[in-house]
C-alpha cells in the first residue's frame, strides 16, 4: 500500500508517566480539562476518530466534540465479531453530526450486520481472519474519502498499526503519575518488536509543557 492510499493517522493518547493509558481497574482519568479541550480540538481537523472494541466496552465513550464547533466526522469501532452494545453512545448518540462505522469481519453473519444497519450503522467488512485486516480496512476508509483519522487507541489496536508502520504522527500527554501494573494497558500492546532497528521511528517536531503535564507530538521518520 502506497502512503497517498491510505489516510493519514494520528495516533493521540494521554498516558502516566510509566505509559499507562488506564490503570489495571480501567480507570483512565488521565486527562485534566485544558488536555481534553486539546483532545476535542484535535477532533475538529480529521475525517474520522478511531477505538477498538475494547476501548467501547470499557469507556462507552460518545467519540463527539464539547468544545468547538464543527461539522462532525465519522466514529469508526474496530470489531472483528461485532459486539459492540446496540445501545451504546456511538450508536445512540448524535448519528446525524458524528456517524458511525463498525469494522467487521467477514465472518459476522448477515443478519446481524443487518440488526446494526437498522440503527443506521455502516458495517465494512475486512478479511475472514480472527481479526479485522486493518490494511485493506483503512483502503477501504480511503476510497470513502476518509483522509485522516484519529487514532485513539487502546494499546491492542494501537499496536495492530505501529506493527504494520501505519502512524504517520503521534500526540501524547504525558500526565503526571505512576500507575504500574502488568495489567494495566499500556499505550502500545501486542508482541512488539525484538529489535530497535525494526521498530518504526518518530522524529519530535514539538514539546509543550503544561503544569505537570508535558504534551510531545512526533513525525513519522521518512
Ligand atoms: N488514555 C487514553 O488515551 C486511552 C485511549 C483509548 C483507550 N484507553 C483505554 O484502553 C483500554 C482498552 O485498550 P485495549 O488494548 O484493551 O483494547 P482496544 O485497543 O480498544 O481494542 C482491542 C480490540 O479490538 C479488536 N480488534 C479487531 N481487529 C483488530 C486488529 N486488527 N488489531 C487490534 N485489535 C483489533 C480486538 O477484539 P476483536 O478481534 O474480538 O474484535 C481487540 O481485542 C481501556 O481501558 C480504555 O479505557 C485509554
Amino acid at each position: 500500500m502506497k502512503a497517498t492510499d491510505k489516510p493519514y493517522i494520528i495516533l493521540s493518547a494521554a498516558m502516566t508517566i510509566d505509559g499507562k493509558i488506564a490503570s489495571k481497574e480501567g480507570d483512565t482519568d488521565i486527562s485534566d480539562d485544558k488536555d481534553w479541550r486539546e483532545v476535542h480540538k484535535l477532533r475538529t481537523k480529521v475525517d474520522a476518530i478511531m477505538v477498538g472494541k475494547n476501548t467501547i466496552l470499557a469507556d462507552n465513550p460518545k467519540l463527539h466534540i464539547k468544545f468547538y464547533s464543527h461539522s462532525g466526522y465519522y466514529r469508526i469501532v474496530v470489531d472483528s465479531n461485532l459486539v459492540t452494545p446496540i445501545d451504546s453512545n456511538v450508536i445512540t448518540y448524535q448519528l446525524d453530526l458524528y456517524p458511525t462505522i463498525i469494522c467487521t469481519t467477514e465472518n459476522v453473519p448477515i443478519d446481524k450486520i443487518r440488526e446494526y444497519e437498522a440503527k443506521n450503522v455502516k458495517i465494512i467488512t475486512s478479511g475472514r481472519k480472527e481479526h479485522v485486516d486493518i490494511n485493506a480496512l483503512l483502503l477501504k476508509l480511503h476510497q470513502m474519502g476518509i483522509k485522516s483519522i484519529l487514532l485513539e487507541g487502546g494499546g491492542n489496536l494501537n499496536w495492530s498499526f505501529i506493527k504494520e508502520n501505519l502512524v504517520d504522527e503521534i500526540r501524547l500527554t504525558i500526565a503526571p503519575w505512576i500507575i504500574g501494573g502488568q495489567n494495566a494497558i499500556s499505550l502500545v500492546e501486542g508482541d512488539g518488536f525484538s529489535q530497535m532497528k525494526n521498530a518504526p521511528r518518530y522524529h519530535l517536531s514539538k514539546v509543550k509543557t503544561r503544569n505537570n503535564y508535558v504534551k510531545l507530538k512526533f513525525l513519522k521518520l521518512t
